[in-house]
């Protein structure tokens, strides 16, 4: 079936729901996402959202502290306006009834997060995020222009190819037309036709083994515009939280906010011994990249599975008031964390690199944008600064939304596009074909591709992948779509792209650490 829209939006997570906000005066809206409308990144984020609020914070400490996280390669262009427009979007999503804790006399009550040097991360209590995504659902229910398809799977995005020219990555002019996307309650693939097409499809953690993102970050939305011949741009750096729960058997691994730290409680290993000074001055609050760097060498050295946060020497009536899911969720497992360390693992969190975007939220696919943890602005660099992500989000979904609303008068609907095409397919009927395959490459992006990285452990990676690469390629060529089977293309798709990227960065920067080049080479000349 065919289906028209002036805005399609893949994924409703902040990016797409305050974007699908922000045009829905305008035209008709078409909002997708694969599960339900909470299941999302989103709805995890426990710190909250970085930006300038307080008379005695300055734009320029935020900007600096983003740049020194980034290690030398932000766009300082983008860093700026990302930083200065935070104030207005904060205010919109107030407007848009997200509660951010206030202090006694109305102000908002900040947090401060690693890599920091003050206080501003807005927050509500410690789950921001679900704050964030239910008051933003509430508001897309309730428009008149928004259509709501939950259970719904983008497959590719429509572009010539679709119209049987040759397209390749040099090709110039692409164009988008819209998506496929399979109805997963009654397996039916619908041809969505937008005029403007938004990408909003979240992280990639489940390339991983652990995560604490939520089962539907598969890197789609990237590996989609890849193969329509998108470009992407800093694929090698995968941000480690250096802090979940150590559970083994949890899926998503749990998180312990980092806000923890900044409200004081400290890195131990086994002994209780404090590790972090030896590593870097600013202790447990240094920058990601350090803290997880520094985790993964401690349980190197002693040959343990995690290490310790200790918050037990805090008040425990403030420390449960501050972060009462954190304090439930480890007493369920048996630890009371006002008297117990909190045993802790890092784990794949956050994606710094993706669809490569100008600062309107251009792709490099005419009429195609992209928002949120997808998209590759240049503001993290090579290292996400803290609770920075939801405030890029809500900055380039609105900078999406007014450049789309001046371009959507002179587009109209391709209406040459074939409908989605499964001849020579039949059902597969086995599952483990996938479920096994998803996990060979969760082991080998744990195993090879990791927080420390070498030529060795790279090559063998895209070995191994190589040979999944093959046969997903041909299941997918003779199965009758499904989601599992999509999903596992894009996680090879997006896990190759991440090899490849690193295998060509010859140098340590940020996030990639590899031991055969363990110095930061400003000469490296990718830039
Ligand atoms: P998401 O919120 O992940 O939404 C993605 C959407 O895309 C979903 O609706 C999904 O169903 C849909 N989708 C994906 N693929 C398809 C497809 N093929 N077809 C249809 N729909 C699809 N950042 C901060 O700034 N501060 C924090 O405190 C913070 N804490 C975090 C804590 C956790 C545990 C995690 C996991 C992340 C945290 N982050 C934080 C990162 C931040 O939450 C994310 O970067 C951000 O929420 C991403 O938003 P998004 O809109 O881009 O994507
Ligand atoms: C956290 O709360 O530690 C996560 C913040 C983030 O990922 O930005």
């Amino acid at each position: 079936m065919i289906k028209k829209y002036d805005f399609l939006v893949i994924g409703s997570g902040i990016a797409g729901m305050s974007f699908a906000l922000k045009v829905a005066d305008k035209g008709k809206v078409a909002i997708l996402c694969k599960t339900n409308l909470e299941e999302a990144n989103t709805y995890y984020a426990q710190g909250g959202i970085a930006s300038v609020t307080k008379p005695t914070d300055k734009f320029e400490h935020h900007i600096e502290d983003t740049l020194i996280a980034g290690d030398g390669i932000c766009d300082k262009e983008v860093v700026k306006m990302v930083i200065e427009n935070g104030p207005a979007q904060i205010k919109e999503l107030v407007n848009w009834g997200v509660d951010f804790d206030r202090n006694e006399d109305g102000n908002f009550d900040l947090h401060k997060e690693g890599g920091h040097s003050d206080f501003r991360i807005l927050h509500h209590k410690d789950n921001t995020g679900a704050e964030v995504q239910v008051s933003l659902i509430d508001r897309i229910k309730n428009h008149p222009n928004i259509d709501i398809y939950d259970q719904h799977f983008a497959i590719e995005i429509i572009t010539q190819h679709h119209l049987g020219q040759l397209i390749k990555h040099t090709t110039p002019n692409i164009e988008c037309y819209g998506a496929y996307v399979l109805d997963i309650r009654t397996h039916h693939v619908h041809t969505f036709l937008s005029k403007i097409t938004m990408v909003a499809t979240g992280g990639i953690g489940n390339i991983y083994e652990s995560t604490s993102n939520p089962p539907v970050a598969t890197g789609d939305g990237i590996s989609m515009v890849y193969r329509a011949k998108g470009l992407v741009e800093d694929m090698e750096f995968v941000q480690f939280h250096p802090t979940t729960l150590y559970n083994p058997g949890d899926r998503p691994s749990f998180l312990i906010t980092e806000a923890m730290r900044g409200y004081g409680a400290v890195l131990k290993n086994k002994k209780g011994e404090e590790f972090m000074e030896k590593y870097d001055k600013r202790g447990s609050l240094a920058p990601r990249d350090i803290v997880a760097r520094a985790i993964d060498n401690e349980m190197k050295i002693s040959g343990e599975s995690h290490v310790y946060l200790d918050v037990t020497h805090k008040n425990a009536e403030e420390t449960k008031a501050h972060f009462p899911n954190i304090y439930k969720k480890c007493l369920e497992v048996g630890i009371d964390i006002t008297k117990q360390y909190i045993p802790v693992v890092p784990a794949a969190h956050y994606f710094c690199g993706g669809i490569k975007v100008d600062m309107n939220a251009r792709t490099t696919i005419k009429n195609l944008y992209a928002a949120g943890e997808c998209s590759r602005t240049g503001l993290h660099g090579a290292n996400r600064l803290a609770s920075n992500s939801l405030l890029e989000a809500i900055v380039y979904a609105d900078a999406a939304a007014k450049d789309s609303l001046k371009i959507i008068g002179n587009i109209d609907w391709n209406d040459r596009i074939p409908e989605w095409n499964d001849e020579g397919t039949s059902l597969n009927e086995e599952m483990v074909l996938i479920t096994q395959s998803v996990k060979e490459v969760n082991q080998i992006m744990n195993s090879y591709v990791g927080i420390v990285r070498s030529n060795l452990r790279l090559k063998r990676a895209y070995d191994r992948l190589e040979l999944l690469y093959k046969e997903t390629e041909n299941l997918f060529q003779h199965s009758v779509v499904s989601k599992e089977l999509c999903e596992l293309r894009n996680i090879i798709n997006t896990a190759y792209l991440v090899i490849k990227f690193a295998s060509q960065r010859k140098e340590s920067r940020g996030l990639h650490y590899t031991i055969d080049y363990p110095k930061k080479n400003d000469h490296f000349s990718l830039y």
